[in-house]
């Protein structure tokens, strides 16, 4: 039986999927999209606030060639581990990784980067302090570019929201805080940036994506709710949440694998 553990730290969970993390290809092709749409220059110097894997980062780091300089920050030290791999094999030399809260970087001066990208990461952030703590290391004129799902994506979690309410529990989407381009313009302006282009196009998962979409959803930090289900309680909802998953891949598979996604600019 398949207990849920919604007080794992994001550290931990993100631990326990760096070894496959970069395997799903739809991760490495957000990350690169992110930096493509940033279009860094040679020389500058960028910072990847929760790196992961290093997937920004090492794309950012070929576009600013051997005068650039990239600092990946993430706070899971086996995320960093891959990163680390990552970087060593595409044999990068101006790639710093560092373990630290992206949210509150007092070791890097006021204005020390021209670009901050942060692919896929602010929903597990506080929004408005890491936007601040980003402004705060940008340089006057220097960008920001984020990216994150529409409101209502993954339809996965959709599913899994929906499927939680039958069992009494009323789950928020994480994603629509900066669920529209609207939202992501708004809280870009909220912390002083100057909202620059928002960018919306869909990328597309695999059905292997999917396979461990359970224990995302409830091992992940967002459903803390998912606690006050006993044990049984759990299971019959695991049972009817992969049942309709896999169902909706046979009958509906296109809606079911493709997301809308934002990506969204800023300057200081
Ligand atoms: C979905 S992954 C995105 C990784 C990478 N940016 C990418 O596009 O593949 C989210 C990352 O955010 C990191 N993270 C979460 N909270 C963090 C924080 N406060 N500071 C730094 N990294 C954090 C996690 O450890 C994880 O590696």
């Amino acid at each position: 039986m398949t207990a849920p553990n919604p007080r794992d730290s994001v550290e931990t969970v993100f631990d326990r999927r760096a070894a496959t993390y970069s395997n799903h290809t739809w991760h490495v092709r957000y990350a690169e999209r992110l930096v493509a749409l940033a279009a860094p220059m040679a020389g500058m110097r960028i910072l990847d606030a929760a790196t992961g894997t290093g997937l920004a980062a090492i794309a950012a780091a070929r576009a600013t060639g051997p005068t650039g300089h990239v600092v990946g920050v993430d706070v899971s030290a086996g995320m960093l581990t891959r990163a680390r791999q990552a970087v060593d094999a595409a044999g990068l030399l101006t790639i710093e990784l560092v373990r630290a809260d992206a949210t509150t970087l007092p070791q890097f001066a006021d204005g020390s980067f021209d670009l901050v990208l942060c692919s896929a990461g602010l929903l597990y952030l506080p929004v408005q302090a890491a936007l601040r703590e980003w402004r705060r290391l940008l340089r006057p004129g220097g960008q920001i570019g984020f990216s994150t799902m529409a409101a209502g994506f993954p339809v996965a979690a959709r599913l899994f929201r929906n499927h939680a309410r039958r069992h009494g529990l009323a789950l928020t989407d994480p994603a629509s805080a900066l669920g529209t381009q609207a939202r992501c313009r708004q809280a870009l302006r909220d912390a002083g940036f100057t909202s620059a282009k928002q960018v919306g196009e869909t990328i597309r998962f695999s059905s292997r994506d999917l396979e461990h979409a359970w224990e995302a959803h409830t091992r992940g930090p967002h459903h803390d709710a998912i606690a006050t289900l006993s044990a049984e309680q759990a299971e019959t909802f695991r049972r009817d949440y992969t049942d309709a998953l896999a169902d909706r891949l046979r009958t509906d598979a296109d809606r079911l694998l493709t997301a809308e996604v934002i990506y969204a600019f800023g300057e200081r």
